[in-house]
C-alpha cells in the first residue's frame, strides 16, 4: 500500500508533535509544509524531508499530491482552512478547539457531511493509552453509572501571550485553550451525554502577570505580553440530560499556591482519577479501596497520545473509518464552550 501523503499547515510549537508522529508512521509521508513565516516552513521541511513549502495554505491545498492535512494554526483560521481543505478533496486532522463559534462549527460539519472526506478533531487526550485502559473497565461496568465529573487545570502563571492572549485569534483564554481538553475528556468518559444547561463565570482580574520575576512559564512561538484580551480564570457547571454533571475550573493567572491538574470521575460502583495520575477507587467486601494500576505511565503520556492520534488518522483514511473524535463532537464542545462564555456575560444559566 502506498504511503498517505500529508501536508502540515502551521509550523509552530504543536506541529512538531504532528510531524514527529507522521515520521514514525511507516504509512505516512510529509510532502508539504505551510506557514505564514517562510523560514519556519523551510526549517521544518528540512528537518522532516518535505519537498514543498508554502506561505499561502491555498497553494498547499492546490497540490494534488497532498491527500491529507494537519491544521496547526491559530484558532481563528481553523474553520476557514478546514472547509477549504475538505473542498479541495483532502482529509483533515484539525487541532483543538475545532473553531471559535457554533456557527463556524456548523459550517465545517455541513462541508464534511457533503463530502466523502473525513475530519478528525485533535482531542488528543482521548488517544492516551490510559483512556483505553479505563474504557475497558467501563465496558465491564466496573464503575456503575458515571454521574459526576470534576476537572481543574489551574496555572498560577501561564498565559502564553501572542495569539493565545488575543481573543480575536484564539476565541478566548484558558477555557478554550486548556479547558477544552478536560471538558472534552470528562464528557467523553461520561459517554457523551446530551448537554442540558450550562452556568459559567469568567474573570479578568490579574491580567497575564508578565511582571512576575524569577519564575518561567510556557510562551507562544511569537511571544508578546503587550496585548491580553482573554480571561484569567473560568469556571462552569455543566448539567446533562441523563442527570450527570461536570464541574470545571481553568486558569492562566491565579493567586494559587501551585499549579494544579486534576480530572476525576465518580460512579455508583466506583470512580477514577485520570490526572494527575491514574487511580481507581472502589469498595470491596465493605472496605474502601484505592487501587493503583501498575502501568508504565501513570499520568498523561503526551508523546504516546499524539502518536496514537496520528496513527488512528492514517488508519481511518486507509479504512474509510469514522474517527473517535468526529466533527460532531467538535461542534458539541463549541456549544458547551460558547454557552459558558454566554452564561458568564449574561449572568444566567444557558439552556441548550
Ligand atoms: N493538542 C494539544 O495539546 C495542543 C497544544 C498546543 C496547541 N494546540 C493547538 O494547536 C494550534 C497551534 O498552536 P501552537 O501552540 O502550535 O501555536 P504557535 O503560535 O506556536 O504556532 C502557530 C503557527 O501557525 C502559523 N499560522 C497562523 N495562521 C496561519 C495561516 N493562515 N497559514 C499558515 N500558517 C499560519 C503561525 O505563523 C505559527 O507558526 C492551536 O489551535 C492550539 O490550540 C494544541
Amino acid at each position: 500500500m502506498s504511503k498517505i501523503k500529508v501536508g502540515i499547515i502551521g509550523a509552530g510549537s504543536i506541529s512538531e508533535s504532528h510531524m514527529n508522529s507522521y515520521q514514525n508512521n511507516p504509512n505516512a509521508e510529509i510532502v508539504a509544509i505551510c506557514d505564514l513565516k517562510e523560514e519556519r516552513a523551510k526549517a521544518a521541511a528540512q528537518k522532516y524531508g518535505a519537498k514543498q513549502t508554502y506561505t499561502d495554505y491555498n497553494e498547499l491545498l492546490a497540490n494534488p499530491e497532498v491527500e491529507a492535512v494537519s491544521i496547526c494554526t491559530w484558532n481563528n483560521t481553523h474553520a476557514e482552512i478546514s472547509i477549504a481543505a475538505i473542498k479541495a478533496g483532502k482529509h483533515v486532522l484539525v487541532e483543538k478547539p475545532l473553531c471559535r463559534s457554533v456557527e463556524e462549527a456548523l459550517e465545517i460539519q455541513k462541508t464534511v457531511r457533503d463530502s466523502k472526506k473525513l475530519l478528525q478533531v485533535g482531542f488528543v487526550r482521548r488517544y492516551d493509552p490510559n483512556i483505553g485502559l479505563l474504557q475497558s473497565f467501563i465496558e465491564k461496568d466496573e464503575f456503575g453509572e458515571l454521574y459526576y465529573a470534576k476537572a481543574s487545570i489551574l496555572r498560577r502563571l501561564g498565559n502564553p501571550g501572542g495569539w493565545f492572549a488575543d481573543k480575536e485569534r484564539s476565541g478566548g483564554g484558558p477555557l478554550i485553550d486548556i479547558g477544552v481538553h478536560v471538558i472534552d475528556l470528562c464528557w467523553y468518559m461520561l459517554g457523551r451525554p446530551k448537554v442540558k444547561s450550562v452556568t459559567g463565570n469568567v474573570y479578568h482580574k490579574l491580567g497575564n502577570r508578565s511582571n512576575v520575576k524569577h519564575l518561567s512559564f510556557y510562551q507562544a512561538a511569537d511571544y508578546d505580553a503587550s496585548k491580553n484580551t482573554v480571561e484569567d480564570l473560568a469556571n462552569a457547571l455543566i448539567r446533562f440530560e441523563n442527570g450527570a454533571s461536570l464541574m470545571v475550573d481553568v486558569s492562566f493567572s491565579l493567586h494559587a499556591k501551585q499549579d494544579e491538574s486534576a480530572v476525576k470521575i465518580f460512579g455508583t460502583k466506583g470512580g477514577f482519577e485520570i490526572d494527575p495520575a491514574l487511580i481507581i477507587v472502589t469498595e470491596k467486601n465493605d472496605v474502601m479501596m484505592n487501587i493503583e494500576p501498575q502501568i508504565d505511565n501513570k499520568g498523561f503520556n503526551f508523546a504516546a497520545a499524539f502518536q496514537n492520534e496520528i496513527d488512528q488518522f492514517i488508519l481511518n483514511i486507509e479504512n474509510n473509518r469514522e474517527p473517535i473524535s468526529p466533527v460532531e463532537d467538535g461542534l458539541e464542545l463549541m456549544k458547551i464552550l460558547t454557552a459558558i462564555y454566554e452564561s458568564a456575560e449574561k449572568g444566567v444559566e444557558i439552556q441548550l
